[in-house]
């Protein structure tokens, strides 16, 4: 039951400044980063990682945004994990996303804004939808050896 999942703080979270108010979320919660990069994702990576929507009409506004900066990289570990986060992360459009979740937090943005500015939906973080998703992601992020292993105080107080 404990495991592991992608997270990515995408550009607008790295150039909004909002890095560390988003990521005190996942450390209050007790989810225990084991792995963290700053990447520049190039076209090819975009492509690899949201393989799923390279076809849809708003894939290149989605490209551009996910490239159009360094994104923070994260695995996170913990209880359930990959379902946990994407509650935590809240709906894809900000502007219908729950007050108390990232998205419906930190932005408002609708995808009747994003279509008519032909630009991609800016809603700050990517997280894995289902397991077998956060196993094939996080390998497509980090090298085996950019992993860690360690013990963290919730080791006594939250998975006891
Ligand atoms: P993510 O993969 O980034 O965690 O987001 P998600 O599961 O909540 O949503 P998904 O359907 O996988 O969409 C991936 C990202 O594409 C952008 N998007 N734009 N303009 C549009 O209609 C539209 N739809 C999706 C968003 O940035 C979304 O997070
Ligand atoms: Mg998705």
């Amino acid at each position: 039951m404990i495991e592991r999942t992608l997270v990515l703080f995408k550009p607008d979270t790295v150039q909004r400044g909002l890095m560390g108010r988003v990521l005190g979320r996942f450390e209050d919660a007790g989810l225990k980063m084991v792995g963290c990069k700053m990447v520049w994702a190039d076209k090819e990576r975009s492509k690899k990682h949201y393989e799923e929507h390279v076809e849809k009409g708003f894939y290149p506004g989605l490209e551009n945004m996910i490239t159009e900066g360094p994104v923070l990289a994260m695995v996170f570990e913990g209880i359930e994990a990959v379902a946990l986060i994407r509650k935590m992360v809240g709906g894809t459009e900000p502007k219908s996303a729950a007050p108390g979740t990232i998205r419906g937090d930190f932005a408002h943005a609708s995808y009747g804004w994003a279509d008519s500015k032909k630009i991609g939906l800016k809603n700050l973080i990517h997280a894995s939808a289902t397991l077998k998703e956060a196993k094939a992601e996080v390998e497509l992020w980090f090298a085996g050896n950019e992993l860690h292993s360690y013990k963290n105080v919730h080791e006594a107080h939250i998975l006891n």
